[in-house]
């Protein structure tokens, strides 16, 4: 048993993921404090922030040892990437997330396509390229639509669907030739296209032991109908109904177990969140990615439905010891509605001033992303994703009003969201009570 108030916790990362980590540390009888870096001005108004340049990875370790913290959970991919994990191992300082070797899996797409096709994986057929015109050669001969990926990590913006041989063309060109993703895009990956819904499934590993969250729906599309350009997501709710129990089963089947032991058969010991996002097909799940943290904006409705500290969880995998059985969750629903910037996805205007409420509708609250403290100590917008609007409910239709009403609430010039978020989910519900 690890004694009450025994960990001094320290987050890394600045967006919603983040913010609803810090919220779980609040309320786990394990944290007796918690500090963030860089964090937002939301995190600020709740614990101390320090400036901290995520890539820095020496800085980040000296920083954890400066604090004297005894535990870090890392939110971001970068670091991870990095190999924070490790080095902060070796200093004795225990992390929640995968050390670089795990990481591989979110860092380069090729690496994971590989690995999924070796252990059997359902998953897209792939080719990857480095050169300009084999990669053009292929697609002269393969059907369309075609899924062009940068293989390294590109910020959520490195995977391109394209609907006609021009609009791949242009997508090969703009990485391997142009560069636009820098080193990021200097070998990428041809993927069929795969039909279906999408679902998030996230895992809290440790070895071959893992606790398997709700699966979530992220809306990845900035307009209402998944429409407009990919954004970071606009929104997510949980648990989504799309992975019936059958699909679950084969997802844990056909792709958690054998991913599991595939990790621990080529010697990865993989101790972190594993975020499989997969495509529901006519032909059962397939892995459309791997990410090696939890997803955001689906973490800020992941963690409110667990019953067990995810703190706790957190730690049990970070030394080596999850025990999944006793893992108990709420019942009803969470949503998320992400509430974004003028301009966002593209270029966003930054420091509008943001008008809050001063009291929170019930199972009700505010998760800060792109928001600061100017110097007038007013909060302002930083960032794309400003704030999440999130709710729990009996139900998803419940959870749904409730994080509607919530976004009703707040202010900033420019704020804009979808207004469909688990609308999928609800007209199916409608159709079958029809
Ligand atoms: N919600 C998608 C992601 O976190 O990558």
């Amino acid at each position: 048993m690890i004694p009450e108030k025994f960990l001094q916790v320290l987050i890394l990362g600045s967006g919603g993921r983040e913010h609803a980590i810090l919220r779980a540390c609040q309320s786990s009888p394990l944290v007796g404090s918690v500090l963030v870096a860089p964090g937002n001005g939301g995190m600020s108004a709740e614990t101390t922030c320090y400036p901290l340049n995520l890539e820095d990875v020496q800085a980040t370790v000296a920083l954890a040892k400066r604090l004297k913290v005894n535990f870090v959970i890392v939110g971001p991919e970068v670091p991870l990437a990095l190999g924070v994990v490790d080095m902060l191992e070796a200093e004795g300082i225990p992390a929640y997330g995968p050390k670089k070797a795990g990481a591989m899996l979110e860092a380069s797409k090729t690496f994971t396509k590989d690995f999924l096709v070796r252990h059997n994986i359902p998953t897209a057929q792939g080719a990857k390229f480095t050169e300009l015109a084999p990669a053009l050669d292929y697609l002269r001969s393969h059907s369309l639509p075609v899924v062009i990926k940068a293989s390294g990590l590109a910020a959520g913006k490195g995977v391109i669907i394209a609907h006609t041989l021009p609009e791949a063309e242009d997508a090969v060109r703009s990485m391997l030739e142009s560069h636009v993703f820098g080193k990021s895009g200097d070998e990428i990956l041809i993927e069929d296209f795969m039909d279906g819904e999408e679902a998030s499934i996230m895992l809290m590993v440790c070895g071959r032991s893992y606790v398997m969250l709700p699966p979530s729906q992220d809306h990845k599309r900035v307009g209402d109908g998944d429409t407009g350009p990919n954004t970071g997501g606009m929104g997510a709710y949980a648990p989504a109904a799309v992975v019936t129990p059958e699909v679950e089963r084969r997802v844990i089947a056909e792709i958690v177990e054998p991913t599991l032991k595939g990790l621990v058969d080529e010697g990865i010991d993989y101790r972190g969140t594993l975020y499989v996002g997969i495509m529901v097909t006519t032909a059962g799940p397939k892995v459309v990615e791997f990410n090696a943290r939890f997803g955001d904006p689906e973490c800020q409705v992941l963690l409110p439905l667990l019953k067990t500290d995810p703190i706790s969880l957190m730690y049990d995998c970070a030394r080596g010891k999850l025990s999944p059985v006793d893992v108990k969750f709420k019942p009803g629903s969470a949503v998320i509605i992400t509430l974004a910037a003028e301009g966002y996805p593209g270029d966003v205007r930054k420091n509008d001033f943001i008008e809050l409420p001063t009291a929170l509708p019930s199972d009700s609250q505010i998760i800060h992303a792109g928001t600061r403290i100017d110097s007038n100590g007013r909060l302002v917008t930083n960032g794309g994703r400003v704030l999440g609007a999130v709710a729990y409910g009996q139900n998803l239709v419940e959870a749904v009003n409730r994080a509607y009403s919530l976004t009703e609430k707040i202010r900033f010039a420019g704020m804009h969201y979808r207004r469909d978020i688990g609308a999928r989910q609800l007209n199916r519900e409608a159709r079958r009570n029809a």
